[in-house]
Order: C-alpha cells, then sequence, then structure tokens
C-alpha cells in the first residue's frame, strides 16, 4: 500500500508502507458486512488477521452466512457488548442506514475510533451520533474491492498520529491512501477518484464503440481498450514526466494523435469533462448535507 499524507498543496510527502507484513491490529468491528467490509476483512485476513479478530454486524442472514463461509467469522445479527473489545469501529453501511444504525451502537464501543468508509456523512454527524470524538472519514472508490482503491481520508483532530497510522494498516488492503486536512476536501475526492471510475469506464466505452465503428470485433475493441488504459496508465505512474509530456511526446505534427487531439480540443472536450467533475462536487456538497441533517 501506499500512503499519502498532503498537507498543503504545497506540502506532499508520500510513504511507502509494506503491503502484506502482518500489523498487530486490535481486534476490528465493522458495522455492515457487505462489499467492502469483506474486501477490507478478506484482505486483512490474508495479510495474518484471524478471524477471531473481528466482529461484525450484519443484519441480513444470507450477508452472515456468505462471511461465515468465505471468512470463518460468525456475525452479530444486532449491536453488543462483544463490540467492547474493538480497537476499532469500521462503518460500512450505505450512508441512508447511518444514522440508524448509530442509535443501536451507541455506548457499545466509547472507547474506539470510528472509521467511516460511508459516502457523504459528515465527521461531525458521526461524532454527534455516537458521542466520540476520534473519527475518521474515508472515501474510497469500487477497484478497493480488487485491492485497487484509491482513498482519501480526513481525521478529526481528536485522532493522533498513531490513530492515523491504525487506520492506513485497516485500510491497507484497498489500495492506496491520501489524507486531506480539511474535510470539505473529501467532496473533491468523491468528485475525481470516487466516481472516476465511472469516467475511466465511460471513455473505455467510448474508445470501444469507436473500435467497432472502425471495422474490429467487439472482443478485439474491448481488448485494444482496456489494454491501452491500463498501459498508457502504468507508463504514467513509472514516468517521472507529467502526462501532458507525454500525451506531446506522441503527437507529432501532422500525425493520427495529432489529428485526434486536435479533434478533442476543437469540440471543447477538456472543458466539458471538467464541467461534469465540478458536477459531481457540487452533488457530493449537497448529499453531505442531506446525509447529516438524518438523524
Ligand atoms: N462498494 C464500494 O466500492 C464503495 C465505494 C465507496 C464507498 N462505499 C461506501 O461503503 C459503504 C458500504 O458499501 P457496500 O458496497 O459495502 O454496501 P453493502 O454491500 O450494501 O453493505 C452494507 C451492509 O450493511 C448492512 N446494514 C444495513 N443496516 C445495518 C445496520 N443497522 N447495522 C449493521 N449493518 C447494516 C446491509 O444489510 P442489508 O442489505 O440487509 O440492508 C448490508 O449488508 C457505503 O456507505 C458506501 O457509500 C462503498
Amino acid at each position: 500500500m501506499r500512503s499519502i499524507h498532503l498537507d498543503t498543496a504545497m506540502n506532499i510527502a508520500v510513504t511507502f508502507l509494506p503491503r502484506h507484513e502482518p500489523v498487530p491490529l486490535p481486534p476490528i468491528a465493522f458495522i455492515g458486512g457487505g462489499n467492502m467490509a469483506k474486501a477490507i476483512v478478506g484482505g486483512l485476513i490474508k495479510a495474518g488477521a484471524a478471524p477471531s479478530d473481528f466482529e461484525i454486524v450484519e443484519p441480513s442472514p444470507e450477508a452472515r452466512a456468505q462471511l461465515e463461509h468465505d471468512h470463518g467469522i460468525v456475525a452479530l445479527a444486532e449491536p453488543g457488548p462483544a463490540l467492547g473489545r474493538c480497537g476499532v469501529v469500521v462503518w460500512a453501511v450505505k450512508p441512508q442506514a447511518f444514522a440508524a444504525a448509530a442509535k443501536q451502537v451507541l455506548g457499545f464501543a466509547p472507547d474506539a475510533l470510528h472509521l467511516s468508509v460511508a459516502a457523504g456523512i459528515p465527521t461531525q454527524s458521526i461524532a454527534d451520533w455516537l458521542n466520540v470524538q476520534r473519527v475518521v472519514r474515508a472515501m474510497p472508490n469500487t477497484p478497493a474491492l480488487v485491492g485497487e482503491g484509491m482513498t482519501g481520508l480526513y481525521a478529526r483532530p481528536a485522532v493522533d498520529a498513531a490513530g492515523r497510522k491504525l487506520v492506513e494498516q485497516v485500510l491497507a488492503p484497498t489500495g492506496e491512501l491520501l489524507w486531506v486536512e480539511r474535510e470539505e476536501r473529501l467532496d473533491a475526492v468523491t468528485a475525481v477518484s470516487g466516481s472516476g471510475p465511472a469516467y475511466v469506464f465511460y471513455f473505455i466505452e467510448a474508445l470501444t464503440e469507436a473500435a467497432v465503428e472502425l471495422g474490429l470485433l467487439p472482443e478485439q475493441a474491448h481488448r485494444l481498450a482496456l489494454g491501452t488504459f491500463k498501459g498508457a496508465t502504468s507508463l504514467a505512474l513509472n514516468a517521472t514526466e507529467e502526462p501532458a509530456v507525454l500525451r506531446q511526446r506522441v503527437t507529432s505534427k501532422g500525425g493520427t494523435t495529432h489529428a485526434a487531439i486536435t479533434s478533442m480540443e476543437s469540440s471543447g472536450l477538456k472543458e466539458q469533462f471538467k464541467t461534469a467533475i465540478r458536477a459531481a462536487h457540487r452533488r457530493a456538497e449537497e448529499l453531505g448535507e442531506e446525509f447529516g441533517r438524518a438523524s
């Protein structure tokens, strides 16, 4: 896992943490045992944690049976005193279910650090609902489900360096982490990396459709589009130059790439794309206000 700590726009420190080293974690509770919880738990077990290191609260009998089958964890149907042994409580319920779930958990884990992966719920609401101060809010994205996620993190001031480290260890199986120092920046994280996989899928779709229209078979088009995104991303990750420089390097005047980029520029594609990201950002702000009011 690579953890990036972003203090200000001018001060970025990047640290690399070992990916599969067993870590001395306290018992961890999960409220909600769905996709996100399973991705984290599965990754931690792979890294050396034992099924007995987890308490999972999950109302659905089918989901509880799945957790027992996949990971040997006997989940709780509702919160109870067992949560008291947990040093971290991970909130992995849907945003609209958070306030009701918090009411049920209230008082069972007063000393734990609370880590929410629920989109849009402000830490102030979580602190109020649970009467706690040590709250971290995470904004993961769907590639977290395959260990390739990009997660933005914000910690309330009551969370110290050891608390942040603990959160990094819990989320290590999901991929890369980036700390932001102001909570409202999580709305930007939501608009960029949270919704971002959908933008990438959209461009993969467009490239695939164009390839088919040019006469390639759908399977060929699909492979070319996916392989191009994967390869270009890999090249950008390994390069010291900015993507703009990499792009200019393959855009010789009068060539094919130049023809395509000129067409994109003249139709204002980049500006339209940035307008779309701003729309996602506005929606993240609105949803935060809506969810934060629920109680
Ligand atoms: N999946 C992703 O890639 C992703 C990415 C970014 C953020 N997130 C965030 O992660 C959170 C979880 O997402 P998910 O995809 O894991 O959702 P999910 O698969 O629906 O899991 C949520 C689980 O919580 C259970 N639940 C509902 N009410 C509960 C309660 N009161 N106490 C305990 N558990 C309860 C649900 O049971 P029922 O089905 O019976 O209601 C469900 O099994 C969401 O807030 C989402 O915004 C997810």
